[in-house]
């Protein structure tokens, strides 16, 4: 048996299907909206890695130092014969944990990206003839059905990313995750947190403009796969700290009134002057706010690590007793705010 596999648990056109629907969606609402998910083409994935290394940019750095110093600890607590790894792709931080582990059996990164998953995969192969990867193409945000694979599992999902979900979103996908989990098994969960606001803000509008670029791309992509005509240079991009909710949004200002057409779509969408398209949330967290996502969802916070300064959390957490009963599919976020 070769020690790589590849599932697929989305049908070849789910993708573009999940696009126009998307698109349809938050251009016909207000304030118009499109999910983040769509920045990560070929060109918007280098651009993020980009900014991972921009000076403005410490979530990355922050979340590195975290696990390069709290990996052992991290290993000892879990003792996991299988990582599973949510929205992969960063395979600097992910060797940091494989090393760590030395009992570890198999690696499960899951992602939408197929590319990327086969380029990781192979990889690592390479590096690892021992280790059995089966990478699964799965947008985890909708469905995650593990692979059988050998207990205990750790499933990180790190980056920040549970960020660029709003509450109620979040508190489905942990709830998800939660079920798929048993006694002993454990989640590792990247959060960035609040922070001053010219800090915050800084790291999503860089000096160079990497970040501008990367929040411009998804009219490329629209452009692309639906025949758009959006003209990038046309809009503004801007990140605003949302005190309330204690999260940056970003996003794209109309300098001008213009009309949008989308072709495969059959929609024309007018802007006004200085009208907004929102493109992504990145909320911030507190200790105590984690704790309290994770509870909800059947999770102890077991284990809390900072990085210097406080600039980011890595939460290790353990299933509770009993597991909570399933959410039903309607809450699922309908509304045009994101
Ligand atoms: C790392 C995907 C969570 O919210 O910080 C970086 C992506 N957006 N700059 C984040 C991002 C703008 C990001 N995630």
């Amino acid at each position: 048996m070769s020690p790589f596999r590849l599932t697929r648990t989305l049908p070849e056109d789910a993708t573009e299907a999940a696009l126009r629907a998307d698109v349809l969606h938050g251009l016909t609402c207000s304030p118009k909206t499109l999910p983040p998910k769509w920045f990560y083409d070929a060109h918007g994935s280098e651009l993020f890695d980009k900014i991972t290394e921009l000076p403005e940019y410490y979530p990355t750095r922050a979340e590195r130092e975290i696990l390069a110093t709290r990996a052992p600890d991290i290993a000892r607590a879990t003792g996991a014969r299988t990582l599973v790894e949510l929205g992969s792709g960063s395979s600097e931080k992910t060797r940091l944990l494989l090393d760590a582990l030395p009992g570890l059996h198999t690696y499960v990164p899951v992602d939408v990206s197929e590319s990327a998953l086969t380029q990781a995969g192979h990889a690592l192969i390479a590096e690892r003839p021992h280790l059995n990867i089966h990478a699964l193409i799965a947008d985890f945000t909708t469905q995650l059905l593990l692979p059988r694979a050998p207990e205990p599992r750790l499933v990180a999902f790190l980056g920040g990313t549970i960020g660029n979900l709003l509450p109620a979103e979040r508190a489905a996908f942990l709830t998800s995750v939660r079920a798929q989990l048993s006694p002993g098994d454990a989640l590792l969960l990247g959060t960035d947190l609040v922070k001053d606001e010219s800090v915050l803000v800084a790291a999503y509008d860089d000096a160079a403009g990497v970040t501008a670029e990367f929040n411009k791309n998804v009219l490329t992509v629209v452009n692309r796969e639906l025949g758009a005509d959006f003209d990038p240079a046309a809009f503004t991009h801007v990140a605003v700290w949302d005190a309330e909710h204690e999260w940056i949004e970003m996003r794209l200002v109309s300098r001008t009134e213009q009309t949008v057409k989308i072709p495969a779509l059959d929609l024309a969408v007018d802007f006004a002057a200085g009208e907004d398209l929102r493109t992504e949330i990145s909320a911030k967290f507190r200790k105590d706010g984690v704790r309290r996502e994770l509870a909800a969802a059947g999770f102890d916070l077991t284990q809390w690590f900072t990085s210097p300064g406080e600039l980011y959390g890595l939460a290790l957490a353990a299933p509770s007793r009993p597991a909570p009963a399933l959410r039903p599919a309607a809450d699922r976020i309908t509304a045009c705010v994101r």
